[in-house]
């Protein structure tokens, strides 16, 4: 396994208009093929910036960013960057162009100048994959949010991609639509290796992935995996992130004098950690 970054930020920052204070200042990030990487921030912190920085949407006002080992800045270099860093947005309805599926997945692979023939099987493998191959001829508007968005991401597949960028991808979702996506996505990542950024304001998403950055005001403030981040839940608070509910239910008992374990994140953890307590004999077999 080559452990080359797959995506580097080094010393970035990012300003919208000459005289506004930095939307992103100063950011080093390395992020390795394969990594499942959440990014946690309150609102106007900086997430949207970030994931537009790695697409080549925008280029660094300063530092370089650099994706498959391509740099950003090289204008000759951004649909490389994009067909293989690709990027799903908020708003299932806004990502659609094609009154049919298969020929919204198809979209990408025209602008890139994939031939006819080669298309059909990259369409129907992409489809299969986020196991929306039944809709292919179906028309998008009769989809669910959880739907359009699989179909989004076989857009993206289709073009083969290394890298999936999501901003805020479940957060128009209902929860099945939200689980529905989520499933996908961490699927690809574990079964194609497809390394992916995960923006969201879901703690029990963010729980789910290698590792968490905590954006808060254009920097990153926190970078580690669930388990370190969430147990340091006043500072979270402090940067008015929630953490996940069991986290936070395991610190208030602590507090009142429970020996709960740090690291607790899903009910899961919860009840062995608990189980352990209560009935000794049980977690001892
Ligand atoms: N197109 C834009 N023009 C000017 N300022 C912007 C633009 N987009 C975002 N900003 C500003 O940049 C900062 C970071 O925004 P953004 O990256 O969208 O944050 P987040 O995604 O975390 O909510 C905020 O202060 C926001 O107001
Ligand atoms: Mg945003």
């Amino acid at each position: 396994m080559h452990t080359e970054p797959q995506i580097l930020l080094k010393d970035v920052s990012f300003t919208y208009e000459e005289d506004a204070s930095p939307a992103l200042s100063h950011a080093s990030v390395t992020i390795r093929p394969g990594e499942f990487v959440a990014v946690l921030g309150h609102n106007g912190s900086g997430k949207s910036t970030l994931a537009k920085l790695i697409n080549a949407l925008y280029q660094p006002t300063e530092g370089n960013v650099i994706v498959c080992g391509y740099d950003t800045k090289e204008e000759k270099l951004v649909w490389e960057i994009r067909r293989r860093a690709g990027m799903i947005f908020q708003n299932p309805d806004n990502q659609i162009v094609a009154t049919i599926v298969k020929e919204d997945v198809a979209f990408g692979l025209e602008n890139l100048g994939v031939p006819t023939e080669e298309m059909l099987p990259r369409i129907e493998q992409a489809l299969s994959a986020v196991r929306m191959n039944k809709y292919a001829d179906s028309a998008p508007h009769t989809l669910s949010g959880g739907q359009k968005q699989r179909v989004a991401i076989a857009g993206i597949l289709a073009m083969e991609p290394s890298v999936i960028i999501a901003d805020e991808a479940t957060a128009m979702l209902d929860p099945s639509g939200r689980k529905e996506v989520l499933d996908t996505i961490r699927m690809l990542n574990r079964t194609k290796g497809i390394t992916v950024v995960w923006i969201t304001h879901f703690m029990e998403e963010a729980a789910l992935a290698d590792r968490i950055l905590v954006v808060t005001d254009g920097a990153i403030e926190a970078d580690g995996t669930p388990a370190e981040i969430f147990d340091r839940v006043e500072k979270m608070q402090q940067m008015h992130l929630d953490v996940p509910p069991m986290t936070a239910l395991a610190d208030a008992l602590r507090k009142d004098g429970m020996p709960l374990p740090a690291g607790i994140l899903t009910v899961e953890d919860f009840v062995q950690e608990v189980e352990k307590i209560l009935c000794p004999s049980k977690s001892a077999t």
